[in-house]
């Protein structure tokens, strides 16, 4: 278990976020009797070339493989009933007591699937993997027919390994009474009203330090996936006038810090136009948002929901403007840090049959935030959103 207090003020800073790994590493094999002379010097030789040699290792080396579909007859659509529940975390994955309880409380919601939109905290390596969602006392609430996971930026700090050779060979959904695994890192939960479309913007969010500099990551789809959603799911057909839904991990609109657009602007050209409503729901940001729909330029109309206050500090910020925010949950929950923190949370998704609606459930059980919404000619309405 580890302490939230060390999750405040994290950065992006791939240094920071690998250093804090190994400290936890370290932390769990020295003894409270040791004296703090002996546990720096301990840490030092223990880990600093460790660290160097890491470090370099996942700044420079390869990314993992990307993986698509099909895959072993996997095309990556999978089927789900008529009327199904589902429970969304986001920046969940930190191992602390909030997440714990995120993790808990979501597990006795009991739904058909949950889903991961990404974020392993802090470099989503293998031991980090295991301790959020694969050891016996890990909390990640397990759905009935299935969970599976989106990769976000931090599994790629540490190229992807622990995430395509840990976790998906454990995430999948049951097909036909067979449970099939998750090969890759976007997938498509349909019935006849809906589509669910988890989106991999997590390994195109991080490249080697140069190229960083020279062309910054901008979380586009890579043409694989492109391609997988054009012949798999047949996105562009049409005739197909069911919802959609997309996750990501990253923020295609946000009044907080940079968005991501170019995967809404790859995804117009697959659709066609951007008339027809689409919700897009994505995390990365640690705080619960419900925006007013959006017609993004070059884009598609969105209406963009925030659920990335799954597990880490929710440090509440002011918005660049709060014309687009339709709500946001700014109710301090404590200080931390000389920082106001408010409530972690998660999204609770029942479809029934057109309709869908959403419940956002914070971590104490309460409801703050509810809507519904319609397919309608391929369009996804809000029928009605409250605060409560
Ligand atoms: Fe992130």
């Amino acid at each position: 278990m580890r302490s939230t207090k060390q999750y405040v003020n994290l950065s992006h800073n791939k240094v920071e976020n690998h250093l804090k790994t190994l400290q936890n590493e370290f932390e769990e094999t020295v003894t409270p009797t040791d004296t703090v002379t002996y546990k720096l010097r301990q840490f030092f030789w223990s880990n600093f070339f460790g660290f160097v040699y890491h470090y370099f290792k996942s700044r420079f080396g390869k990314r993992y493989p990307y993986q698509s579909y099909p895959k072993d007859g996997d095309s990556g659509v999978y089927q789900i009933p008529e009327n199904t529940t589902l429970a969304l975390l986001s920046d969940w994955a930190t191992d602390t007591v909030e997440s714990d309880l995120v993790g808990r409380l979501a597990a006795r919601y009991n739904t058909d699937y949950t889903l991961h939109l990404g974020d392993v905290y802090f470099v989503g390596a293998p031991k980090e993997i295991r301790a959020n969602f694969l050891n016996p006392d890990a909390s990640w609430p397990w759905g009935k027919n299935g969970s599976l996971a989106l990769s976000g930026n931090h599994e790629m700090y540490s190229n992807g390994r622990g995430y395509f050779e840990e976790l998906l060979p454990r995430m999948g959904v049951d097909q036909a009474g067979v449970r099939v695994s998750q090969k890759a890192g976007f997938f498509c939960l349909e019935n006849a009203h809906w589509r669910i479309i988890g989106l991999d913007t997590g390994y195109t969010s991080v490249r080697n330090p140069i190229m960083e500099i020279l062309n910054p990551p901008d979380c586009r789809l890579k043409d694989v996936q492109i391609q997988w959603l054009k012949e798999q799911v047949k996105l562009g057909d049409p005739n197909d006038q069911r919802g959609i839904i997309f996750l990501s991990h990253h923020p295609v609109f946000s009044v907080f810090r940079n968005a991501f657009p170019k995967p809404g602007e790859q995804l117009r050209k697959i659709l066609g136009n951007g008339d027809r409503p689409v919700a897009w729901i994505y995390g990365h940001e640690h705080r619960m948002v419900i925006y007013h729909t959006q017609n993004l330029p070059n884009s598609l109309t969105v209406h963009g929901r925030c659920i990335g206050h799954g597990g880490m500090p929710v440090e509440l910020k002011a918005p660049e403007t709060h014309d687009p925010i339709y709500f946001m949950d700014d109710r301090i929950r404590e200080r931390l840090r000389r920082k106001n923190v408010s409530y972690n949370g998660f999204a609770y998704l029942e479809i029934k049959r057109p309709q869908s609606l959403m419940k956002y459930i914070d971590m104490e059980d309460t409801m703050i935030f509810q809507e519904s919404w319609r397919v309608e000619n391929g369009a996804v309405i809000v029928e009605q959103a409250d605060a409560t």
